[in-house]
């Protein structure tokens, strides 16, 4: 095992590391016992992944003298849903977890999500720990304490700020995820260069070809960078009450894409990558910001080979309306992130519905 970096999330009493390495798995038990109080454990994970790493990381908590309850709910974002959690609560619930037992997510971000919501509603909440194996997940969602499902109505919808007692990102586990899983991920890493760190974004520039190959210590560079951005906004404001929500560059299309799209279509990061270009574009055409950040941000992406534009097929009514039911609304106006320049983006209360449905239009039409 080797730990290659370690973070703190400074929450106070909930504060928590973040480590980052190689072989993590195979110790999980040994970092996860004398974090948690009791012996029990259901580690959640999917169809995918549990195959692959669920026996490594039960027989580890095993060594630790664990009781251990593995739940493999069904690869994809239609689990997360509140049918899949009530299930997974009837097997804590039958297998008698109590205040002291543990909710583990082994998976991507649909595993954290829904695996911290359970944890966070169990007995009104017992410990919870992250072991992302999705890019997307050990850069965003397994730190910060999102957790949540989703609703036919809005995506995230249903959830809470429940942090985890520990993050653990085996970098082991990138070798087995499928490469369009890697350039997902890829897109809320690009996100965090246009938000917060200009210097990053023109890393990100200069190893692309590393990246893309998945060279251990860009991975390693690239996660630990995004990592610790995140954990310093969440230390900041943790409820989203304000620089949390520049975290959300990209995700009010997105989000509207995904719904549209009923979750077929794009993954989570492609959409948001769609997102990015678009607001980056809709920031230039405010004068807000030059062409250019549309251009650099779409170039960087395409390397990434993501998607840059919106997919036709999607109804314009219908991202427009999926928008218009996200968590980035208030008060009837949608609220966008938009880049001033690489490196600085503003939280803007007030876009236009017909300014951003004038500029689907244009994508569609093309
Ligand atoms: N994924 C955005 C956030 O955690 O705030």
């Amino acid at each position: 095992m080797t730990v290659l970096k370690e973070l703190e999330v400074a929450l106070e009493a909930r504060s928590y590391q973040i480590e980052i390495g190689t072989g993590l798995l195979e110790q999980c038990g040994e970092k996860i016992a004398p974090l948690v109080k009791g012996r029990q454990a259901a580690v959640v994970t999917d169809s995918n992944v549990g195959p692959l790493y669920s026996a490594m990381v039960q027989k580890s908590l095993e060594q630790q003298g664990f009781v251990v309850t593995v739940v493999t709910i069904p690869a994809g974002e239609s689990s997360k849903s509140w049918q899949q959690a009530e299930q997974i609560l009837t097997v804590l619930l039958e297998h008698r977890f109590h205040r002291d037992s543990c909710v583990i997510a082994l998976g991507g971000g649909v595993v954290g999500d829904l695996a911290g919501f359970v944890a966070s509603v169990y007995q009104r909440g017992i410990a919870f720990v992250q072991i992302p194996t999705s890019l997307l997940a050990q850069v965003d969602s397994s730190v910060g304490g999102k957790v949540a499902v989703n609703h036919a109505l809005g995506k995230n919808m249903i959830g809470a700020f429940y942090q985890p007692r520990l993050v653990l990102i085996d970098l082991d586990t990138l070798q087995t995820l499928e490469q369009r899983h890697w350039q997902n991920g890829l897109a809320e890493v690009v996100k965090y260069g246009v938000i917060y760190d200009a210097e990053f974004f023109r890393y990100l520039q200069q190893h692309t070809a590393a990246i893309l190959q998945r060279d251990l210590q860009a991975a390693a560079e690239i996660i630990a960078n995004c990592c610790r951005l995140k954990a310093e906004v969440v230390a900041l404001d943790e409820r989203e009450g304000g620089v949390r929500a520049k975290l959300n560059y990209g995700h009010t299309i997105g989000h509207g894409l995904e719904l549209a799209g009923h979750y077929q279509g794009y993954l989570h990061g492609e959409a948001v990558a769609v997102g990015m270009v678009l607001a980056a574009r809709y920031a230039a055409q405010k004068g807000m910001c030059d062409a250019e950040v549309e251009t650099e941000v779409a170039a960087l992406l395409r390397q990434f080979m993501l998607p840059t534009k919106a997919d036709a097929a999607l109804a314009l009514t219908e991202v427009m309306d999926s928008m218009m039911l996200d968590k980035k609304v208030q008060d009837g106006k949608l609220v966008f992130i938009l880049p001033e320049a690489l490196g600085r983006v503003k939280i803007i209360k007030d876009v236009s519905q017909e300014e951003i449905a004038a500029l689907l239009q244009k994508e569609f039409e093309v």
